[in-house]
């Protein structure tokens, strides 16, 4: 990924229904956060209205690619 696409991608939208961005859950498995509940206790996603099922797809599919790199 070049940088600008990955500036682009850290400014897109994680959860939602919390306002939190893809940065703070990319920044949370860079520092070693390896599953969902892991990156909801430290960034505070999770728990909105859709149930965390919005969330939960994106952090799983950046589980698997960040346990792939
Ligand atoms: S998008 Fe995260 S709880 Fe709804």
């Amino acid at each position: 990924m070049t940088t600008e696409e990955e500036i682009i991608t850290r400014m897109k939208p994680g959860c939602i229904c919390k306002g939190i961005k893809l940065r703070r859950i990319i920044e949370a498995i860079e520092d070693g956060a390896t599953s969902y509940e892991e990156i909801a206790k430290v960034t505070g996603i999770g728990g909105g209205s859709c149930n965390s099922k919005r969330c939960r797809q994106k952090i799983a599919a950046l589980l698997k690619k960040s346990a792939l790199v």
